[in-house]
Protein backbone atom coordinates (compact mmCIF):
# COMPACT_ATOMS: atom_id res chain seq x y z
CA UNK A 1 0.00 0.00 0.00
CA UNK A 2 0.83 3.45 -0.29
CA UNK A 3 1.87 5.84 2.02
CA UNK A 4 -1.35 7.83 2.12
CA UNK A 5 -3.15 9.68 5.22
CA UNK A 6 -6.13 7.83 6.10
CA UNK A 7 -9.59 10.03 5.93
CA UNK A 8 -12.18 9.13 8.06
CA UNK A 9 -15.53 8.76 5.91
CA UNK A 10 -17.23 11.54 7.86
CA UNK A 11 -14.50 14.20 6.26
CA UNK A 12 -14.60 11.87 2.60
CA UNK A 13 -18.39 12.32 2.87
CA UNK A 14 -18.83 15.96 3.70
CA UNK A 15 -15.96 17.30 1.12
CA UNK A 16 -17.82 15.11 -1.25
CA UNK A 17 -16.81 15.72 -4.94
CA UNK A 18 -14.41 18.21 -4.39
CA UNK A 19 -11.70 15.47 -3.94
CA UNK A 20 -13.09 13.30 -7.05
CA UNK A 21 -10.21 12.13 -8.55
CA UNK A 22 -7.68 11.27 -5.83
CA UNK A 23 -6.67 8.56 -4.50
CA UNK A 24 -7.89 7.82 -0.88
CA UNK A 25 -7.41 5.50 2.07
CA UNK A 26 -10.12 3.90 3.87
CA UNK A 27 -10.33 1.46 6.99
CA UNK A 28 -13.16 0.54 8.96
CA UNK A 29 -16.02 -2.53 9.55
CA UNK A 30 -18.15 -3.72 6.76
CA UNK A 31 -21.81 -3.46 6.80
CA UNK A 32 -22.79 -5.35 4.24
CA UNK A 33 -21.48 -6.54 1.01
CA UNK A 34 -23.26 -7.23 -2.22
CA UNK A 35 -22.94 -7.57 -5.83
CA UNK A 36 -22.61 -9.92 -8.87
CA UNK A 37 -20.17 -11.53 -10.67
CA UNK A 38 -18.26 -8.34 -12.19
CA UNK A 39 -18.92 -6.45 -9.08
CA UNK A 40 -19.07 -6.36 -5.31
CA UNK A 41 -19.92 -3.05 -3.59
CA UNK A 42 -19.26 -2.91 -0.28
CA UNK A 43 -21.07 -0.56 2.51
CA UNK A 44 -17.92 0.59 4.89
CA UNK A 45 -18.80 2.32 8.30
CA UNK A 46 -15.70 3.66 10.85
CA UNK A 47 -18.07 5.08 13.06
CA UNK A 48 -16.98 8.68 12.40
CA UNK A 49 -20.60 9.29 10.60
CA UNK A 50 -24.15 7.41 10.73
CA UNK A 51 -23.43 7.17 7.11
CA UNK A 52 -21.83 4.57 5.14
CA UNK A 53 -18.97 4.85 2.40
CA UNK A 54 -19.29 2.69 -0.76
CA UNK A 55 -16.39 0.72 -1.41
CA UNK A 56 -16.86 -0.76 -4.88
CA UNK A 57 -14.58 -3.80 -6.22
CA UNK A 58 -14.37 -4.39 -10.02
CA UNK A 59 -13.67 -8.58 -10.23
CA UNK A 60 -11.55 -8.00 -13.22
CA UNK A 61 -8.84 -6.31 -10.50
CA UNK A 62 -9.84 -8.66 -7.49
CA UNK A 63 -10.85 -12.29 -7.45
CA UNK A 64 -13.49 -13.95 -5.46
CA UNK A 65 -11.32 -15.28 -3.01
CA UNK A 66 -9.93 -11.93 -2.64
CA UNK A 67 -12.75 -10.78 -1.07
CA UNK A 68 -13.90 -13.88 0.90
CA UNK A 69 -13.32 -12.64 3.97
CA UNK A 70 -14.92 -9.52 3.58
CA UNK A 71 -18.06 -10.51 5.60
CA UNK A 72 -20.66 -8.55 7.68
CA UNK A 73 -18.33 -7.32 10.49
CA UNK A 74 -15.05 -7.30 9.02
CA UNK A 75 -12.24 -4.76 9.02
CA UNK A 76 -10.89 -3.53 6.24
CA UNK A 77 -8.37 -1.25 4.71
CA UNK A 78 -8.93 0.43 1.03
CA UNK A 79 -6.85 2.50 -1.38
CA UNK A 80 -8.28 3.71 -4.31
CA UNK A 81 -9.65 6.83 -6.52
CA UNK A 82 -12.43 8.93 -5.04
CA UNK A 83 -14.94 9.17 -7.48
CA UNK A 84 -18.50 10.44 -7.97
CA UNK A 85 -21.41 8.10 -7.38
CA UNK A 86 -24.10 7.16 -9.66
CA UNK A 87 -25.88 5.42 -7.14
CA UNK A 88 -28.83 7.09 -5.01
CA UNK A 89 -27.87 8.33 -1.24
CA UNK A 90 -24.12 8.88 -1.60
CA UNK A 91 -22.19 11.67 -3.20
CA UNK A 92 -18.90 10.18 -3.43
CA UNK A 93 -17.87 6.17 -3.12
CA UNK A 94 -14.58 4.53 -3.79
CA UNK A 95 -12.94 2.41 -6.62
CA UNK A 96 -11.00 0.16 -4.71
CA UNK A 97 -7.46 -0.44 -6.09
CA UNK A 98 -5.31 -2.12 -3.20
CA UNK A 99 -7.54 -3.77 -0.19
CA UNK A 100 -6.07 -5.40 2.99
CA UNK A 101 -8.25 -7.24 5.81
CA UNK A 102 -7.78 -6.77 8.85
CA UNK A 103 -10.05 -8.98 10.47
CA UNK A 104 -12.94 -11.27 8.72
CA UNK A 105 -15.78 -11.58 10.77
CA UNK A 106 -17.42 -15.73 10.89
CA UNK A 107 -21.40 -16.63 10.55
CA UNK A 108 -21.59 -16.19 14.27
CA UNK A 109 -21.25 -12.28 14.26
CA UNK A 110 -24.52 -11.41 16.18
CA UNK A 111 -24.87 -7.94 14.24
CA UNK A 112 -25.71 -9.87 11.02
CA UNK A 113 -29.12 -8.12 9.96
CA UNK A 114 -29.98 -4.83 10.69
CA UNK A 115 -33.27 -4.31 12.28
CA UNK A 116 -32.55 -6.47 15.81
CA UNK A 117 -34.33 -4.99 18.85
CA UNK A 118 -32.91 -3.37 21.66
CA UNK A 119 -33.40 -5.89 23.91
CA UNK A 120 -31.24 -8.12 21.81
CA UNK A 121 -28.77 -5.35 21.50
CA UNK A 122 -28.58 -5.01 25.31
CA UNK A 123 -27.67 -8.46 25.53
CA UNK A 124 -24.82 -7.56 23.00
CA UNK A 125 -23.57 -4.46 25.20
CA UNK A 126 -20.21 -5.02 24.19
CA UNK A 127 -20.62 -5.51 20.47
CA UNK A 128 -23.74 -2.89 20.09
CA UNK A 129 -21.52 0.40 20.11
CA UNK A 130 -21.19 -1.10 16.25
CA UNK A 131 -25.05 -0.67 15.36
CA UNK A 132 -26.38 2.52 13.60
CA UNK A 133 -28.61 2.97 16.32
CA UNK A 134 -25.66 2.99 19.23
CA UNK A 135 -23.44 5.09 16.80
CA UNK A 136 -25.99 7.37 16.86
CA UNK A 137 -26.75 7.42 20.45
CA UNK A 138 -22.98 7.75 21.51
CA UNK A 139 -22.22 10.76 19.34
CA UNK A 140 -25.30 12.71 20.46
CA UNK A 141 -23.54 11.54 23.77
CA UNK A 142 -20.43 13.42 22.88
CA UNK A 143 -21.67 16.08 21.33
CA UNK A 144 -23.84 17.05 24.50
CA UNK A 145 -21.18 16.61 27.02
CA UNK A 146 -18.85 19.03 24.41
CA UNK A 147 -21.86 21.44 24.51
CA UNK A 148 -22.27 21.23 28.52
CA UNK A 149 -18.27 22.26 28.91
CA UNK A 150 -18.67 25.02 26.33
CA UNK A 151 -21.97 26.36 27.76
CA UNK A 152 -19.96 26.45 31.39
CA UNK A 153 -16.85 27.81 30.19
CA UNK A 154 -18.09 30.67 27.90
CA UNK A 155 -20.61 31.81 30.58
CA UNK A 156 -16.96 31.85 33.17
CA UNK A 157 -17.97 29.11 35.62
CA UNK A 158 -15.18 26.85 36.38
CA UNK A 159 -14.82 22.87 36.12
CA UNK A 160 -14.57 22.08 39.39
CA UNK A 161 -13.75 18.57 40.62
CA UNK A 162 -15.92 16.79 43.58
CA UNK A 163 -15.34 13.33 44.85
CA UNK A 164 -16.12 10.02 43.98
CA UNK A 165 -15.38 8.40 47.75
CA UNK A 166 -17.12 10.25 50.03
CA UNK A 167 -17.77 10.24 53.82
CA UNK A 168 -21.22 12.77 53.49
CA UNK A 169 -24.19 11.91 52.06
CA UNK A 170 -25.91 14.48 49.85
CA UNK A 171 -29.29 13.35 49.51
CA UNK A 172 -29.80 11.72 52.56
CA UNK A 173 -31.96 9.10 50.99
CA UNK A 174 -30.15 6.18 52.07
CA UNK A 175 -28.67 4.99 48.65
CA UNK A 176 -25.59 4.89 49.14
CA UNK A 177 -22.76 2.35 47.43
CA UNK A 178 -20.50 1.34 50.68
CA UNK A 179 -16.62 1.21 50.16
CA UNK A 180 -14.54 -0.99 52.25
CA UNK A 181 -11.36 -3.08 52.53
CA UNK A 182 -12.51 -4.89 55.21
CA UNK A 183 -13.13 -8.28 54.93
CA UNK A 184 -16.73 -9.08 55.07
CA UNK A 185 -16.69 -12.53 56.50
CA UNK A 186 -14.76 -11.09 59.43
CA UNK A 187 -15.83 -7.64 60.17
CA UNK A 188 -14.00 -6.11 63.08
CA UNK A 189 -16.52 -5.41 65.77
CA UNK A 190 -16.11 -2.54 68.80
CA UNK A 191 -16.57 -3.24 72.36
CA UNK A 192 -20.70 -1.67 71.77
CA UNK A 193 -20.94 -4.56 68.84
CA UNK A 194 -20.81 -2.21 66.34
CA UNK A 195 -18.65 -2.39 63.02
CA UNK A 196 -15.22 -1.15 64.06
CA UNK A 197 -14.88 1.62 60.80
CA UNK A 198 -11.57 2.47 62.63
CA UNK A 199 -9.51 -0.24 61.21
CA UNK A 200 -11.18 0.45 57.25
CA UNK A 201 -9.77 1.92 54.98
CA UNK A 202 -10.37 5.63 55.18
CA UNK A 203 -10.80 5.01 59.10
CA UNK A 204 -14.27 5.71 58.87
CA UNK A 205 -17.37 4.77 57.04
CA UNK A 206 -17.07 5.87 53.23
CA UNK A 207 -19.24 5.77 50.21
CA UNK A 208 -19.52 6.08 46.15
CA UNK A 209 -20.77 9.82 46.21
CA UNK A 210 -24.71 10.52 45.27
CA UNK A 211 -24.47 14.16 44.27
CA UNK A 212 -21.13 16.71 44.08
CA UNK A 213 -23.43 19.47 45.60
CA UNK A 214 -21.94 20.06 48.89
CA UNK A 215 -18.73 19.90 47.93
CA UNK A 216 -19.06 21.96 45.02
CA UNK A 217 -21.37 25.09 47.38
CA UNK A 218 -17.12 24.64 48.55
CA UNK A 219 -16.40 25.99 44.96
CA UNK A 220 -18.92 28.31 44.23
CA UNK A 221 -18.11 29.96 47.96
CA UNK A 222 -14.85 30.67 46.64
CA UNK A 223 -14.55 30.72 42.69
CA UNK A 224 -18.26 32.19 42.44
CA UNK A 225 -19.71 30.20 39.66
CA UNK A 226 -18.71 26.28 39.51
CA UNK A 227 -19.86 23.24 37.56
CA UNK A 228 -19.19 19.68 38.11
CA UNK A 229 -19.91 17.02 35.21
CA UNK A 230 -18.87 13.56 36.78
CA UNK A 231 -20.38 10.35 37.78
CA UNK A 232 -22.50 9.51 40.75
CA UNK A 233 -23.91 6.62 42.20
CA UNK A 234 -27.50 5.25 43.91
CA UNK A 235 -28.19 2.26 45.17
CA UNK A 236 -31.85 2.37 44.96
CA UNK A 237 -33.23 -0.61 43.78
CA UNK A 238 -34.93 1.00 40.55
CA UNK A 239 -35.77 -1.05 37.74
CA UNK A 240 -37.33 2.03 35.62
CA UNK A 241 -36.53 3.15 32.16
CA UNK A 242 -35.08 6.57 33.92
CA UNK A 243 -32.61 5.05 36.62
CA UNK A 244 -29.25 4.09 36.21
CA UNK A 245 -27.05 3.18 39.55
CA UNK A 246 -24.24 5.05 37.72
CA UNK A 247 -25.14 7.72 35.98
CA UNK A 248 -23.58 11.55 35.04
CA UNK A 249 -24.46 14.53 37.01
CA UNK A 250 -23.48 18.17 35.66
CA UNK A 251 -24.14 20.20 38.87
CA UNK A 252 -23.86 24.30 38.63
CA UNK A 253 -23.67 26.24 42.21
CA UNK A 254 -23.65 29.92 41.75
CA UNK A 255 -22.80 32.07 44.69
CA UNK A 256 -25.54 35.28 44.19
CA UNK A 257 -28.07 33.30 42.55
CA UNK A 258 -31.60 33.35 43.88
CA UNK A 259 -34.01 30.78 42.82
CA UNK A 260 -35.43 33.15 39.92
CA UNK A 261 -31.60 33.52 38.63
CA UNK A 262 -31.85 29.48 39.23
CA UNK A 263 -34.17 28.61 37.15
CA UNK A 264 -33.40 30.98 34.17
CA UNK A 265 -30.18 29.30 33.79
CA UNK A 266 -31.53 25.82 34.15
CA UNK A 267 -33.37 26.66 31.02
CA UNK A 268 -31.13 28.60 29.10
CA UNK A 269 -28.65 25.56 29.86
CA UNK A 270 -31.05 22.57 28.92
CA UNK A 271 -32.47 24.97 25.45
CA UNK A 272 -28.59 25.35 24.85
CA UNK A 273 -27.83 21.88 24.66
CA UNK A 274 -30.54 20.92 22.84
CA UNK A 275 -29.92 23.21 20.61
CA UNK A 276 -25.90 22.53 19.95
CA UNK A 277 -27.22 18.88 19.01
CA UNK A 278 -30.25 19.63 16.18
CA UNK A 279 -27.16 21.68 14.98
CA UNK A 280 -23.97 19.25 15.46
CA UNK A 281 -26.16 15.63 14.98
CA UNK A 282 -28.42 16.00 12.22
CA UNK A 283 -27.82 13.36 10.26
CA UNK A 284 -28.16 11.07 13.65
CA UNK A 285 -30.92 12.61 15.21
CA UNK A 286 -32.48 12.31 11.64
CA UNK A 287 -31.90 8.54 11.83
CA UNK A 288 -33.38 8.04 15.34
CA UNK A 289 -36.68 10.33 14.10
CA UNK A 290 -36.95 7.71 10.99
CA UNK A 291 -36.55 4.57 13.00
CA UNK A 292 -37.87 5.14 16.25
CA UNK A 293 -39.35 7.97 17.15
CA UNK A 294 -41.22 10.01 14.45
CA UNK A 295 -41.58 13.36 16.52
CA UNK A 296 -38.52 13.44 17.90
CA UNK A 297 -37.31 16.81 15.97
CA UNK A 298 -40.55 18.25 16.12
CA UNK A 299 -40.46 18.11 20.05
CA UNK A 300 -36.92 19.11 20.52
CA UNK A 301 -37.62 22.15 18.65
CA UNK A 302 -41.01 22.74 20.89
CA UNK A 303 -38.93 22.96 23.97
CA UNK A 304 -36.12 25.23 22.58
CA UNK A 305 -38.92 27.56 20.88
CA UNK A 306 -41.18 27.46 23.77
CA UNK A 307 -41.08 29.49 27.59
CA UNK A 308 -41.01 26.56 30.56
CA UNK A 309 -43.97 27.42 33.01
CA UNK A 310 -43.40 28.01 35.82
CA UNK A 311 -45.70 26.95 38.98
CA UNK A 312 -45.86 26.28 43.03
CA UNK A 313 -46.17 22.78 43.80
CA UNK A 314 -49.33 23.99 45.33
CA UNK A 315 -50.83 24.73 42.75
CA UNK A 316 -49.38 21.60 40.83
CA UNK A 317 -51.13 20.04 43.24
CA UNK A 318 -54.65 21.73 43.08
CA UNK A 319 -54.35 21.14 39.27
CA UNK A 320 -54.24 17.60 39.86
CA UNK A 321 -56.75 16.61 42.26
CA UNK A 322 -59.22 18.86 40.33
CA UNK A 323 -58.37 16.99 36.94
CA UNK A 324 -61.13 14.44 37.54
CA UNK A 325 -58.18 11.85 36.81
CA UNK A 326 -57.89 8.05 38.53
CA UNK A 327 -54.00 8.09 39.44
CA UNK A 328 -52.39 5.04 40.46
CA UNK A 329 -50.98 6.84 43.79
CA UNK A 330 -53.30 9.57 45.13
CA UNK A 331 -52.62 13.27 45.08
CA UNK A 332 -52.78 15.23 47.96
CA UNK A 333 -50.66 18.31 49.65
CA UNK A 334 -47.26 16.64 50.88
CA UNK A 335 -47.18 14.18 48.80
CA UNK A 336 -44.01 13.91 46.96
CA UNK A 337 -45.02 13.07 43.20
CA UNK A 338 -45.15 10.38 40.90
CA UNK A 339 -44.31 10.27 37.59
CA UNK A 340 -47.69 9.90 36.07
CA UNK A 341 -48.29 12.95 37.80
CA UNK A 342 -45.79 14.77 36.81
CA UNK A 343 -46.52 13.60 33.21
CA UNK A 344 -49.75 14.75 33.14
CA UNK A 345 -48.73 17.90 33.80
CA UNK A 346 -46.38 18.49 31.02
CA UNK A 347 -47.70 16.35 28.74
CA UNK A 348 -51.36 16.52 29.07
CA UNK A 349 -52.65 20.03 31.59
CA UNK A 350 -49.84 22.75 29.88
CA UNK A 351 -48.07 20.88 26.96
CA UNK A 352 -44.71 21.99 27.85
CA UNK A 353 -42.12 21.88 29.86
CA UNK A 354 -42.57 22.99 33.79
CA UNK A 355 -40.65 24.00 36.73
CA UNK A 356 -41.97 23.04 39.75
CA UNK A 357 -40.99 25.23 42.98
CA UNK A 358 -41.86 25.53 46.36
CA UNK A 359 -42.41 21.87 47.39
CA UNK A 360 -42.98 20.68 50.85
CA UNK A 361 -39.83 20.75 52.91
CA UNK A 362 -40.28 17.09 53.93
CA UNK A 363 -40.08 16.06 50.81
CA UNK A 364 -36.81 17.52 50.06
CA UNK A 365 -33.39 17.57 51.14
CA UNK A 366 -31.80 19.22 54.24
CA UNK A 367 -30.27 22.28 52.44
CA UNK A 368 -32.84 23.90 50.46
CA UNK A 369 -33.59 27.49 51.97
CA UNK A 370 -36.93 27.34 54.04
CA UNK A 371 -39.94 30.01 52.78
CA UNK A 372 -41.04 32.46 55.02
CA UNK A 373 -44.71 30.32 55.33
CA UNK A 374 -42.04 27.67 57.28
CA UNK A 375 -43.55 24.68 55.29
CA UNK A 376 -42.01 25.44 51.83
CA UNK A 377 -38.65 25.16 50.48
CA UNK A 378 -37.20 27.09 47.65
CA UNK A 379 -36.96 23.77 45.13
CA UNK A 380 -37.25 23.55 41.52
CA UNK A 381 -37.75 20.23 39.79
CA UNK A 382 -38.12 20.59 35.57
CA UNK A 383 -40.01 18.33 34.47
CA UNK A 384 -39.84 16.72 31.07
CA UNK A 385 -42.41 15.34 28.40
CA UNK A 386 -41.96 11.35 27.97
CA UNK A 387 -38.74 11.75 30.82
CA UNK A 388 -40.33 13.61 34.25
CA UNK A 389 -37.85 14.60 36.51
CA UNK A 390 -34.88 15.76 34.27
CA UNK A 391 -33.05 18.93 36.69
CA UNK A 392 -33.53 18.94 40.42
CA UNK A 393 -32.21 21.75 41.99
CA UNK A 394 -32.87 24.66 44.98
CA UNK A 395 -32.07 27.45 46.34
CA UNK A 396 -29.42 26.73 49.26
CA UNK A 397 -30.13 27.60 53.18
CA UNK A 398 -27.57 30.19 53.81
CA UNK A 399 -28.62 31.54 57.48
CA UNK A 400 -26.30 29.40 59.99
CA UNK A 401 -28.73 29.09 62.50
CA UNK A 402 -31.76 27.56 60.26
CA UNK A 403 -29.83 25.21 58.90
CA UNK A 404 -27.60 23.76 61.84
CA UNK A 405 -31.47 23.64 63.20
CA UNK A 406 -32.80 21.40 59.98
CA UNK A 407 -29.48 19.31 60.12
CA UNK A 408 -30.36 18.80 64.03
CA UNK A 409 -33.60 17.40 63.50
CA UNK A 410 -32.63 15.23 60.89
CA UNK A 411 -30.28 13.95 63.21
CA UNK A 412 -27.36 14.78 60.82
CA UNK A 413 -23.74 14.75 62.08
CA UNK A 414 -20.09 15.23 60.88
CA UNK A 415 -21.61 18.33 58.82
CA UNK A 416 -19.30 21.09 60.71
CA UNK A 417 -17.22 21.65 57.30
CA UNK A 418 -20.37 22.24 55.50
CA UNK A 419 -21.68 24.79 58.44
CA UNK A 420 -18.15 26.85 58.17
CA UNK A 421 -19.64 28.08 54.82
CA UNK A 422 -22.68 29.52 56.47
CA UNK A 423 -20.61 30.42 59.58
CA UNK A 424 -17.69 32.57 57.26
CA UNK A 425 -18.99 35.00 55.24
CA UNK A 426 -22.03 33.19 54.35
CA UNK A 427 -24.04 33.77 50.63
CA UNK A 428 -26.86 33.75 48.85
CA UNK A 429 -26.40 30.75 46.52
CA UNK A 430 -28.49 28.08 44.36
CA UNK A 431 -27.55 24.92 42.29
CA UNK A 432 -29.23 22.24 40.53
CA UNK A 433 -28.18 18.68 38.86
CA UNK A 434 -29.39 17.72 35.73
CA UNK A 435 -29.19 13.90 34.86
CA UNK A 436 -26.81 13.59 31.88
CA UNK A 437 -28.34 10.39 30.67
CA UNK A 438 -31.91 11.85 31.06
CA UNK A 439 -31.17 14.80 28.70
CA UNK A 440 -29.40 12.18 26.49
CA UNK A 441 -32.78 10.06 26.48
CA UNK A 442 -34.69 13.33 25.92
CA UNK A 443 -31.88 14.25 22.72
CA UNK A 444 -32.15 11.07 20.87
CA UNK A 445 -35.70 9.98 21.78
CA UNK A 446 -34.69 6.73 23.36
CA UNK A 447 -37.56 5.34 25.25
CA UNK A 448 -34.55 3.37 28.29
CA UNK A 449 -32.14 4.82 30.08
CA UNK A 450 -30.14 1.88 29.79
CA UNK A 451 -29.64 2.56 26.16
CA UNK A 452 -28.32 5.68 26.23
CA UNK A 453 -24.82 4.46 27.94
CA UNK A 454 -21.84 2.53 26.71
CA UNK A 455 -22.36 0.37 29.79
CA UNK A 456 -25.02 0.73 31.76
CA UNK A 457 -25.22 -0.14 35.96
CA UNK A 458 -28.58 -1.07 37.06
CA UNK A 459 -29.84 -4.08 40.00
CA UNK A 460 -28.22 -7.21 39.95
CA UNK A 461 -26.41 -6.01 35.77
CA UNK A 462 -22.71 -5.29 36.05
CA UNK A 463 -21.27 -6.72 32.66
CA UNK A 464 -17.75 -5.64 31.45
O1 LIG B 1 -32.87 15.44 42.10
P1 LIG B 1 -31.51 14.91 42.45
O2 LIG B 1 -31.44 13.76 43.40
O3 LIG B 1 -30.72 16.17 42.97
C1 LIG B 1 -29.46 16.17 43.48
O4 LIG B 1 -28.72 15.23 43.55
C2 LIG B 1 -29.01 17.56 43.87
N1 LIG B 1 -27.85 17.43 44.76
C3 LIG B 1 -28.72 18.36 42.62
C4 LIG B 1 -28.26 19.75 42.93
O5 LIG B 1 -29.05 20.58 43.33
N2 LIG B 1 -26.97 20.04 42.72
O6 LIG B 1 -30.76 14.47 41.12
C5 LIG B 1 -30.56 15.41 40.08
C6 LIG B 1 -30.92 14.79 38.75
C7 LIG B 1 -32.38 14.35 38.63
O7 LIG B 1 -33.21 15.43 38.30
C8 LIG B 1 -32.29 13.33 37.52
O8 LIG B 1 -32.25 13.96 36.25
C9 LIG B 1 -30.95 12.70 37.76
O9 LIG B 1 -30.18 13.59 38.53
N3 LIG B 1 -31.05 11.41 38.47
C10 LIG B 1 -30.87 10.22 37.90
N4 LIG B 1 -30.57 9.86 36.64
C11 LIG B 1 -30.44 8.55 36.36
N5 LIG B 1 -30.57 7.58 37.29
C12 LIG B 1 -30.85 7.86 38.58
N6 LIG B 1 -30.96 6.90 39.48
C13 LIG B 1 -31.02 9.25 38.92
N7 LIG B 1 -31.28 9.90 40.08
C14 LIG B 1 -31.30 11.21 39.78
MG1 LIG C 1 -34.84 15.10 42.49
Amino acid sequence: MEDIKRKTISALLSEGAENAGKIVDVKGWVRTRRGNKNVQFVALNDGSTINNLQIVFDLSKFTEEDLKPITTGSSIHVQGELVASQGKGQSVEVQARELEIYGTAPVDYPLQKKGHTLEFLREKAHLRPRTNTFGAVLRIRHALAYAIHKFFNDKGFFYFHTPLITASDCEGAGAQFQVTTLPLENLPVGEDGKIDYSEDFFGKMASLTVSGQLEGELGATALGLIYTFGPTFRAENSNTQRHLSEFWMIEPEMAFYEIADNMDLAEEFIKYCINYALEHCKDDIQFLNDHFDKELIERLKFVVENDFVRLPYTEGVKILEESGRKFEFPVYWGVDLASEHERFLVEEHFKKPVILTDYPKEIKAFYMKLNDDGKTVRAMDVLFPKIGEIIGGSQREENYDKLTKRIEELGLTGMDWYLDTRKYGTVPHSGFGLGFERLVLFVTGMQNIRDVIPFPRYPKNCEY
